[in-house]
C-alpha cells in the first residue's frame, strides 16, 4: 500500500527519487509524485496513473533540487486524482504517507476552526495542516513535526520536506515499515529496503513508534517517548533485493518460473545435513506438547494455511484452526495460554495479519510467523519467524511465495508428526527424499506451459470460470480461481467438489469452464464422479491430472493438463504451477496489466 521515499542527495534528486519509486510501484500506482527543494524552495509534480506518466511530466516540467520525497499511491481516502496524490503541501511543509489517519476527520475540524482548510478529500492532507499550523504559530521544522507526528492515531509510515529546507527529512513509522539508508554523505529513506538498493546497502530499520530527524550528517532516531534511539545500522544482502525481469516478460512469469530455484533454497535452509531431517530453531515450540494450532493469514497465504491444515490434521494428528485475519481478529476467539498460534504472510505487513498477531501475543500465544520478509514487522514481532526463502515477489499475484509458504508448513507438519510419534525417523526420511526430487518435477510441470497457453485461450472467452478440487486440491483450486480473478478480471469461483450438489451445480451450463484440479490419488474417483456431473450438464471440463489419471477419466473432457506424477501430499505444490499458468496467459490473452491488476496493490499495510 503506496510507497514513500525521501533523499538528501549529492546530485540532483528527481531521476532517482522517480528510480526508487519504480522499485516501490508494486505497492500501489493510481499516481504518483515528488517534491524537492531548490535553493530553499519546496516544489512539487504530480500525476495520475503508473510512474511513467510522472516521468513524462517531469520530462516537460522538470524539478530541481538535491533534496526531495517521493510517493506512488493505492487509494485509501480520495479517488485517484492528481489533487489528491501525494506529496501533500500546506504552506512550507510537505508530506508523503503510508497507511491510515484514523482520527482525521477529528484533526481535520479542529484545523478548520482554526482557519486550516482542507481543499483534497485525502486523511494525509492533514498532517501537512497540522504541521504548517504549528509553524505558523513559530515552531521550527523539526518541534512541529513532532507535535504533529504525536496527534497522529492510526497506522502510518511519513516522510515530511520543508521549504528552506535542503537538509532536513523527517520521517515516522507506527504500523506502516520505514527504513533509513546510509550512504556516503548523502542520505535516504524508504518504504522498504528494496527501494533503496540501488544507493545504499547500509539500513536502519526504524521500530514501532520511533521518528527520525534525518540530515546529510546523519539521523537522530527517537523512540515513541520521544527518548534518543540507538537502532542498528544493518548490512543487507543487495542479490536479496535485485529486482528485474530476468529476461521474462513480467515479473510474474519469472516468479513462476524461479519456483524451482527457490523451493531448492527452502529446503536447503531447513534439511539437516544428512537430509534426514528438519532443523528448525531453538525457539520453536516442540509439537508433542501442543493439543492445538491456531493458522492465520490473509488471500493466498490464508490458502496455504488450509492446504496446511490438511496436512498438519492428517499426517502429525494435530488439530487445526484456520482463519482469515480480517475475521479473526474481530472474533475475539478464545486463545489459551501456551497456544501455538502461526502466521503466514509474504511480506510481513499485512494489517489485518499483524493485528491478529498482536491478538495472539497478548494472549500469551506462542507466535510463530512464516514469512518472506525477514525484517518485516511480522516477523519482528514473532517469537519465531520461520523464512520461506523465495527471494523478491514483485508481481502482484504471489506465486512462488505461496508454493515456498507450502513447503515450510508442510516440513513444520512433517516434524509436528515426528515429534508427537506419528512417524519415525525412517517414515520421515523417506519423506524428506520424495521432498527433494519436488523441484525437478515442478520443472516438468513448468514444461507444460504451452499447454496451459492453449487452455488459457478457450478461458479468456468465458464470464464466469468454475474451480473444483477435493481435500488437499480444494484449497489449491481456491488459489486458482483467485489468481485468475485478480488478473485477468473473469469471475471465478472454487468449490470442494463435493459441495456442487449443494447448490453451485445449478451454475453449469455449455458456456461454464470448470477446470478440474485432481491427481490420481485416494479422492481421484469422487472427484471424477462430481466431474461427469458437470459433463452431463453441458459443462466444458479442464482436467489438470497425471497419466494415471487421464488414462483412466480423460473421455470426455474438454482440455487436459498433464502433470507429472507425485507422492499425493505434495500435490498442491505442484499443481499450483498449472493454476498459475492458466490465470497468466488468461490474464495475457485479456490483455489486462498481469504485474500490476487494477485495484490490487503487493503489500495490504491498511485493513
Ligand atoms: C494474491 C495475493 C494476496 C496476498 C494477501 C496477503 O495473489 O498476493 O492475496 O496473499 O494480500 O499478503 P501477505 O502474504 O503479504 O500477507
Amino acid at each position: 500500500m503506496c510507497g514513500i521515499v525521501g533523499i538528501l542527495g549529492t546530485h540532483e534528486v528527481a531521476p532517482t527519487l522517480v528510480e526508487a519509486l519504480r522499485r516501490l510501484e508494486y505497492r500501489g500506482y493510481d499516481s504518483a509524485g515528488i517534491a524537492t527543494v531548490n535553493a530553499g524552495r519546496l516544489d512539487r509534480r504530480r500525476a495520475v496513473g503508473k510512474l511513467v506518466n510522472l516521468s513524462d511530466l517531469l520530462v516537460h516540467e522538470p524539478l530541481a533540487g538535491k533534496a526531495g520525497i517521493g510517493h506512488t499511491r493505492w487509494a485509501t481516502h480520495g479517488a485517484p486524482t492528481v489533487g489528491n496524490a501525494h506529496p501533500h503541501r500546506v504552506n512550507g511543509v510537505a508530506v508523503v504517507h503510508n497507511g491510515i489517519i484514523e482520527n482525521f476527520r477529528e484533526l481535520r475540524a479542529e484545523l478548520a476552526e482554526l482557519g486550516y482548510k482542507a481543499e483534497t478529500e485525502t486523511d494525509t492532507e492533514t498532517i501537512a495542516l497540522l504541521a504548517a499550523h504549528h509553524m505558523d504559530r513559530g515552531d521550527d521544522p523539526v518541534t512541529a513535526a513532532g507535535k504533529t507526528i504525536a496527534r497522529l492515531e492510526g497506522a502510518f509510515a511519513l516522510v515530511f520536506l520543508f521549504d528552506g529546507q535542503d537538509d532536513l527529512l523527517i520521517a515516522a513509522r507506527k504500523g506502516s515499515p520505514l527504513a533509513i539508508g546510509h550512504g556516503d554523505g548523502e542520505m535516504f529513506v524508504g518504504s522498504d529496503a528494496i527501494a533503496l538498493a540501488p544507493l545504499t546497502d547500509r539500513i536502519t530499520y526504524l521500530e514501532e513508534g520511533d521518528w527520525a530527524v534525518v540530515t546529510r550528517a546523519g539521523v537522530e532516531i527517537r523512540d515513541e517517548n520521544n527518548t534518543l534511539a540507538n537502532r542498528p545500522v544493518k548490512t543487507i544482502r543487495i542479490d536479496a533485493t535485485r529486482v528485474d525481469k530476468g529476461g521474462h516478460r513480467h515479473f510474474m512469469a519469472k516468479e513462476i518460473a524461479e519456483q524451482p530455484h527457490v523451493i531448492g533454497e527452502a529446503l536447503s535452509h531447513y534439511l539437516t545435513a544428512d537430509g534426514r531431517d528438519i532443523a528448525l530453531p531453538d525457539t520453536m515450540p516442540d509439537f508433542a506438547g501442543v493439543d492445538r494450532l491456531v493458522l492465520v493469514a490473509c488471500g493466498t497465504a490464508y490458502f496455504a494455511c488450509v492446504t496446511a491444515k490438511y496436512w498438519f490434521e492428517r499426517i502429525a494428528r494435530l488439530p487445526v484452526e484456520v482463519d482469515i485475519a480480517s475475521e479473526f481478529r474481530y472474533r475475539e476467539p478464545p486463545v489459551a495460554d501456551g497456544t501455538v498460534a502461526l502466521f503466514v504472510s509474504q511480506s510481513g505487513e499485512t494489517a489485518d495479519t499483524l493485528a491478529a498477531l498482536r491478538y495472539c501475543a497478548d494472549k500469551a500465544a506462542h507466535v510463530v510467523s512464516v514469512v518472506n520478509v525477514p525484517e518485516s514487522s511480522i516477523a519482528r514481532e514473532s517469537g519465531t519467524a520461520l523464512p520461506i526463502l523465495a527471494g523478491v515477489e514483485v508481481g502482484v499475484a504471489s506465486t512462488k511465495a505461496f508454493t515456498c509458504q507450502l513447503t515450510v508448513l508442510y516440513l513444520l507438519a512433517l516434524k509436528a508428526a515426528r515429534q508427537r510419534g506419528h512417524l519415525d525417523a525412517d517414515a520421515l526420511a523417506d519423506r524428506l527424499s520424495a521432498l527433494r526430487s519436488l523441484p525437478g518435477i515442478l520443472n516438468h510441470a513448468l514444461a507444460q506451459d504451452r499447454s496451459a497457453k492453449k487452455v488459457a485461450r478457450k478461458l479468456a472467452e468465458a464470464d464466469d470460470i468454475l474451480f473444483l478440487g477435493r481435500g488437499l486440491m480444494y484449497p489449491l483450486a481456491m488459489e486458482g480461481a483467485l489468481k485468475l480473478k485478480e488478473i485477468s478480471y473473469i469471475h471465478a469461483e472454487a468449490y470442494a467438489s463435493g459441495e456442487l450438489k449443494h447448490g453451485p451445480i445449478a451454475l453449469i451450463d455449455k458456456r461454464m469452464p470448470v477446470v478440474v484440479m485432481a491427481p490420481r490419488d485416494a479422492l481421484f474417483d469422487k472427484t471424477v464422479s462430481n466431474m461427469q456431473e458437470v459433463m452431463a450438464r453441458g459443462g466444458k471440463v479442464t482436467l489438470v491430472t497425471d497419466e494415471a489419471g487421464l488414462a483412466e477419466a480423460g473421455d470426455g473432457v474438454t482440455h487436459t493438463l498433464v502433470m507429472p506424477t507425485v507422492a499425493d501430499d505434495l500435490a498442491p505444490i505442484l499443481y499450483a504451477i498449472p493454476a498459475q499458468q492458466l490465470a497468466y496467459h488468461t490474464a495475457i490473452a485479456k490483455g489486462t496489466d498481469v504485474d500490476q491488476p487494477r485495484n490490487l496493490a503487493k503489500s495490504v499495510t491498511v485493513e
